[in-house]
């Protein structure tokens, strides 16, 4: 009942012409899945480019934040219907990185969430555990302190077109993947969350995807489990074979 959805998180990486070349590479690859939800995050400098590759493809295109005021004086900033004007569907809100390096905030990602969704954007929500937190047996307290934060206010209707991803900030670009059922254990517990602020409808609709170190190797036993409904991936994103890799993955 919930298609799948892989994700690539290009993150601070490709110049222009790696972009053009990643991408082309992804649409060659991908062209026949059909029942996969495809997405890739370039940089802002790359999207349009990247847009004009994808645009008559089965590829989407998602932006890797934006900003919650419409326009204005805010220096470096990206806003939804800049995203929009080129092409972009998705944004990831909320990355770890953006938590650790650039003061995000649950109140900021919860702006970013509704401003989002107000211009129809689809969210990725980004949550996830340190390894210091899960060490003390926080990891489910954190978990639900993000995703009530990032959701606080908003409707059954827009949560509905929203993605969770799960990736445990100690598993990101460290190599070290939770175990299936690590994770598995968070992603059933998120689906309770989503049960107990909304309704069984929202918990059963409602995308989460795995986040941390996945790779063509780790991907099969992680998508196999029942609530792990995609994956978010950053270094293996970057290369079209390994993406692909984990969009069928053996
Ligand atoms: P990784 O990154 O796949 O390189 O661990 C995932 C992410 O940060 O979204």
């Amino acid at each position: 009942m919930r298609k799948r959805i892989i994700a690539g998180n290009w993150k601070m990486n490709t110049t222009l012409d790696e972009a053009k070349k990643l991408a082309s590479e992804i649409v060659e690859l991908v062209k026949n899945v059909d029942d996969v939800e495809i997405v890739i995050c370039p940089p802002y400098t790359n999207l349009y480019v990247v847009y004009e590759i994808i645009k008559d493809s089965n590829v989407k295109l998602g932006a890797q934040d934006l900003h919650w005021e419409d326009k204005g004086a805010f220096t470096g900033k990206i806003s939804a219907d800049m995203l929009l004007s080129v092409g972009v569907k998705y944004v990831i809100i909320g990355h770890s990185e953006q938590r650790t390096y650039f003061c995000e905030t649950d109140e900021t990602v919860n702006k970013k969430v509704k401003q989002a969704l107000k211009k129809g954007l689809k969210p990725i929500v980004c949550v996830g555990e340190t390894l210091e937190q899960r060490e003390n047996g926080e990891t489910k307290e954190v978990v639900k302190k993000q995703v009530v934060g990032a959701f606080e206010g908003v409707s059954k209707e827009d949560i509905l077109k929203s993605v969770i991803a799960y990736e445990p900030v100690w598993a990101i670009g460290t190599g070290k993947t939770a175990t299936p059922e690590q994770a598995q254990e968070v992603h059933a517990f998120i689906r309770e969350l989503l049960k107990e602020l909304y309704d069984e409808e929202v918990a059963q609709s409602v995308r989460i995807q795995y986040g941390g170190s996945m790779k063509p190797n780790n991907a099969k036993a992680l998508l196999e489990q029942p609530d792990i409904d995609g994956g978010l991936i950053g270094g293996a994103s970057l290369k079209a074979k390994d993406f692909y890799g984990i969009i069928r993955p053996e």
